[in-house]
C-alpha cells in the first residue's frame, strides 16, 4: 500500500517509519511519501494559514498550498482522508475497508482546521479518532496508519496475530505472563506451565470471557449472541462464566 501524508510536520512521522512498519517498508509492502504542505506556499515567508473569514478564534490553513501539494502527487480523484473531529469515528470495519485500498492520501489539519474549499474540491472523507480534540492531525494520522497497516498481509509476522487480538477476536485478551515464573511473591497461573495445550487454551478462553463480561459487557453480549460455532468444551466454559 502506498500512503501519502500531507502535513506541516513531516518530522513527526518517525513514529510510524520504524519498527514493524519500517520492516514492512523494507519488504516493499508499505511505501510512505511525506509531503510538506509548506513547500507549496506561494508566499515569500512560506505562510500557510490566515485569519478566518467571518471572525472567530485562531487561524485556518489556506486552500492554495493544499491544492499544490495534492496536485503534485496526482491525488485528484483518488481516496483522500482528512483527519478531523467532525468525521465518523474510526472503527474496525472502517479500518478493514481502508486496509484493502492500494493507495491512501491523508491530510493532517492544524490550527483551527482547513479551508472548506480544499475539502470540497478533492471530495475528502473526514475521519476522526475519537470525541476529543488534538492540536493537529499528525497523531490521528499515525493512529490510522498504524492500525490499518497491521491488517495488510505480510506486515505482521503472523497473519493470525491481527485477528486474535482484543476486539478483533470478539473478546478481550486473556492475561499474559512471561519469565520469571515467580515475581514479588506472585506466581504465574499453574495451568500455563502445565504443558497441557487443551487446558491452557480453555483457561485462556475462560479468562477472555470473564474479562470481557466485566470490562466490555457490550462485546460480551454480542459474543454470546453469535456463539453458535463453539466446541462442546468451549460451550461448557461459557456456561460456567454465564452463571
Ligand atoms: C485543533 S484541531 C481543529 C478543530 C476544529 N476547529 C473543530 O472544532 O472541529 C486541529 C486539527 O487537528 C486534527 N484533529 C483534532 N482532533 C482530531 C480528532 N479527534 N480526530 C482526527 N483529527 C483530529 C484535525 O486535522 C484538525 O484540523
Amino acid at each position: 500500500m502506498k500512503i501519502n501524508v500531507l502535513t506541516l510536520f513531516p518530522e513527526m512521522f518517525t513514529a510510524v517509519t520504524g519498527s514493524i512498519l519500517g520492516r514492512a517498508c523494507e519488504k516493499g509492502i508499505l511505501q510512505f511519501q511525506f509531503i510538506n504542505i509548506r513547500d507549496f506556499s506561494n508566499d515569500k515567508h512560506k505562510k500557510v494559514d490566515d485569519y478566518p473569514f467571518g471572525g472567530g478564534p485562531g487561524m485556518v490553513m489556506m486552500a492554495d498550498p493544499i491544492f499544490g501539494a495534492l496536485h503534485s502527487i496526482g491525488a485528484q480523484g483518488k481516496k483522500i482522508l482528512y483527519m478531523s473531529p467532525r468525521g465518523k469515528t474510526l472503527d474496525k470495519e472502517k479500518i478493514q475497508e481502508l486496509a484493502e485500498e492500494e493507495e491512501l492520501t491523508i491530510l493532517c489539519g492544524h490550527y483551527e482546521g482547513v479551508d472548506q474549499r480544499a475539502l470540497d474540491y478533492f471530495d475528502m472523507e473526514e475521519v476522526s479518532i475519537g470525541d476529543y480534540i488534538l492540536t493537529g492531525g499528525e497523531l490521528p494520522a499515525m493512529v490510522l496508519i498504524d492500525t490499518v497497516a497491521r491488517l495488510i498481509p505480510g506486515v505482521l509476522a503472523s497473519e493470525d496475530s491481527a485477528t486474535e487480538e482484543s476486539i478483533y477476536s470478539g473478546l478481550l485478551e486473556y492475561p499474559q505472563y512471561t519469565k520469571p515464573r515467580s515475581y514479588e511473591g506472585m506466581d504465574v497461573p499453574e495451568v500455563l506451565v502445565s504443558g497441557n495445550h487443551k487446558l491452557i487454551y480453555l483457561w485462556k478462553f475462560e479468562q477472555s470471557l470473564r474479562l470481557t463480561k466485566e470490562l466490555r459487557p457490550d462485546l460480551f453480549e454480542d459474543f454470546v449472541k453469535n456463539s453458535k460455532e463453539l466446541t462442546k468444551d468451549e460451550h461448557k466454559v461459557l456456561e460456567k462464566v454465564l452463571k
